[in-house]
């Protein structure tokens, strides 16, 4: 087989998936690319493709039903009951772990977020899983764009019906964002719980990723403990943090959540 055929026959495998068909094909082409030049031959480099993705898109966090979600955010917005609203978001939040175990720090986690930052404007969610679905907390009457990446097609569809619902332009974009770096400008720029995974799919791509980020500030969160385990990741995080942003003179702040740490760097 061609180098080309080669390639198409492992994206197809992988696509064809019932795991892996909802996932950015920038994304499977890349890892496809990289596999072949290690494994030269189509069964090792699948293989080896979903191990990566299996990490990246951690099928295992959860997902809704997207097309029941949408169709009940739908009966939400029609009642214009702000209590309807915040029951619905919440119920789907909790079907993925990232915002499921944040929901119990919800009615005061962005107000002293943006206490800290000021209320933005326009913000960008980066590798946002369905965190944009707690927009109902976040008391920001003035938004004017949210801005959300992800890599999983029918979520970032799913997205964008949540965001025309709000009022808002649908700017949730299907992006790699360790192929391209978001160029959106803005106020606050999210990346929640992610980066050590981040790290560990693309080894030393984090402060490069904070450093292109055309944003005022960045909230970059942790979880506080270990999924499995329960070992305290607090001080092994908080290093992480200052050697990701060492030499930079951005100033830093941190907030412990139960649960969530979170540090507000200030670029500019
Ligand atoms: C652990 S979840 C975090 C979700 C969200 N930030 C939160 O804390 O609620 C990670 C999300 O990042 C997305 N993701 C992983 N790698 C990505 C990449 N390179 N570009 C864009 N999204 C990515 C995954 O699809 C998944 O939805």
């Amino acid at each position: 087989m061609t180098v080309p055929t080669l390639l198409t026959t492992v994206i197809a495998a992988i696509k064809s998936s019932k795991k892996y068909r909802d996932t950015n094909e920038g994304t499977v082409r890349a890892l496809a690319e990289e596999a072949l030049r290690q494994h030269k031959k189509v069964k090792p480099a699948v293989k080896a493709v979903r191990a990566r993705l299996h990490s990246i898109m951690a099928p295992y966090l959860g997902d809704p039903d997207y097309d029941a979600a949408a169709a009940q955010l739908t009966a939400a917005y029609a009642s214009q009951d702000l209590a309807h609203i915040r029951q619905t978001c919440w119920e789907i939040m909790a079907q993925h772990l990232s915002t499921r175990e944040r929901l119990p720090l919800l009615a005061d986690f962005y107000t002293q977020i943006f206490a800290h930052t000021g209320p933005p404007t326009t913000i960008l969610d980066i590798a946002c899983g369905l965190n944009p679905l707690a927009l109902p907390w976040m008391n920001l009457p003035h938004l004017s764009a949210f801005y959300a990446y992800d890599i999983h097609e029918p979520r970032i569809q799913f997205l964008n019906h949540f965001l025309q619902l709000n009022g808002l332009r649908p700017q949730a974009i299907l992006q790699d964002v360790a192929l391209t770096f978001p160029q959106e400008e803005g106020d606050v720029a999210l990346f929640l719980k992610e980066m050590p995974r981040f790290e560990r799919n693309y080894h030393g791509l984090g402060r490069p990723l904070l450093e292109a980020l055309p944003v005022r500030h960045i909230v970059l969160s942790f979880p506080e403990v270990s999924t499995h385990g329960g070992r305290n990741l607090v001080n092994r995080y908080r290093t992480f943090c200052h050697q990701l942003i060492a030499g930079h003179d951005w100033p830093l702040t941190e907030l412990l959540f139960d649960g969530e740490l979170v540090f507000i760097i200030k670029k500019r």
